[in-house]
């Protein structure tokens, strides 16, 4: 059975897409690509993405960031773009600047939000100060007293850098040996590190889409990756790791999760679309881990695939999620 918040959103997608003309986006550009580490699956997503909308007969064409100076996106004379960008100048807050600034309208979150989620620091803070369960945490410098981060978090617990995507840079640790080590790694992916409580359980990940008073979650996925490890190669390459929705564990917990996703969602001040990871500890209680602002697209990603337990085709998503490209301020009246 799909939940309640998933049903009201494939039936308000049908409603929204019927009689609807594709071609009335006018010309859409696909921000793919671009700089950050995260450039090879931005690449499938926008690739999936472009696909999508070409076949619906939208007048698409992809720009790529990592190759193409963002100068140049104001001479492609587009009407709106989707941001198929993952990670930093695509999900931070960046590229949304430059768009308000060209008045273009985009998929996804705003500049505020987008900044605040791709930090994982800023991001828990925002949660803690509205009482949302996230795993304990402190950051890491390279002068931090690591006895301490032990004291307060414990073993096993989780290193990662603050704003990094992908799983990259991120270990386990069961020992101060292995603190010091994992430190190391993070800190080549971003200046700020954080070591946070690892939560022992379930693998749960939930997309939440709307604006304002419309915010809806989509199903829950749950994740089981061989050997519980979830990191890169597991994420993107693996044919073992599992992907189960709806999730077995029962509608109850899963309302409880979406019902904690869509205020996670809210805390931030995101609309369009995000996807918020969550684990289970043994008593099956929900923490929070980040929210994603720019999930990923791929035809195998799991916004895709939630949505299509709702009822919804990739390209329906594309197309829906297109037509509510928005900016958060527009010019009126234009420049003087
Ligand atoms: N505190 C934690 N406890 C248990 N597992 C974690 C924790 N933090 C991260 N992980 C694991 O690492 C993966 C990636 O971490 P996440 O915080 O989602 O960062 P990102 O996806 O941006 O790399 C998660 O999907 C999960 O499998
Ligand atoms: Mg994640």
């Amino acid at each position: 059975m799909t939940s309640m918040s998933s049903t009201n959103w494939a039936n308000q997608v049908k409603q929204e897409l019927a009689g609807f003309d594709p071609k009335s986006l006018g010309k859409v550009g696909v921000l793919m690509g671009g700089v950050s580490d995260e450039r090879e699956i931005s690449l499938l997503s926008g690739q999936g993405v472009l696909a999508a909308l070409n076949s619906k007969g939208v007048q698409a064409t992809s720009f790529d960031p990592g190759v193409q100076h963002m100068t140049l996106l104001a001479q492609e004379k587009y009407d709106r773009v989707f941001i198929a960008l993952h990670g930093r100048f695509g999900e931070d807050g960046t590229i949304q600047g430059l768009l308000e600034q060209y008045q273009l309208p985009y998929t996804g979150s705003g500049v505020l939000s987008s900044a605040l989620a791709i930090d994982k620091n800023m991001t828990k803070q925002i949660w803690i100060s509205r009482g949302l369960p996230t795993p304990k945490h402190c950051m890491l410098t390279p002068t931090s007293n690591f006895n301490e981060v032990v004291q307060k978090i414990g073993f096993p617990l989780i290193v990662k850098p603050a704003s990094e995507g992908s799983s990259l840079g991120l270990s386990k640790v069961e020992n101060l040996e292995q603190l010091k080590a994992a430190y190391s790694v993070a800190a080549k992916f971003d200046r700020e590190v954080m070591a946070e409580e690892c939560i022992v359980g379930e693998e749960l990940t939930c997309p939440v889409v709307g604006d304002g008073q419309n915010i809806q979650a989509l199903p829950v996925i749950r994740i089981i990756a061989p050997k519980n490890n979830y990191d890169y190669h597991n994420k993107y390459f693996s044919d073992d790791t599992q992907y189960i929705c709806p999730t077995g564990l029962g509608d109850a917990l899963e309302n409880e999760v979406q019902q904690l996703v869509i205020e996670s969602y809210k805390a931030l001040g995101c609309r369009g679309w995000g996807r918020a990871d969550v684990m289970l500890n043994a008593q099956g209680k929900p923490f929070l881990l980040e929210m994603n602002t720019s999930p990923g697209m791929t035809t195998h990603s799991l916004v895709p695939m939630a949505a299509k337990h709702a009822g919804i085709s990739y390209e329906e998503l594309v197309l829906w999620l297109t037509k509510n490209a928005k900016l958060s301020h527009a010019l009126v009246g234009g420049r003087v």
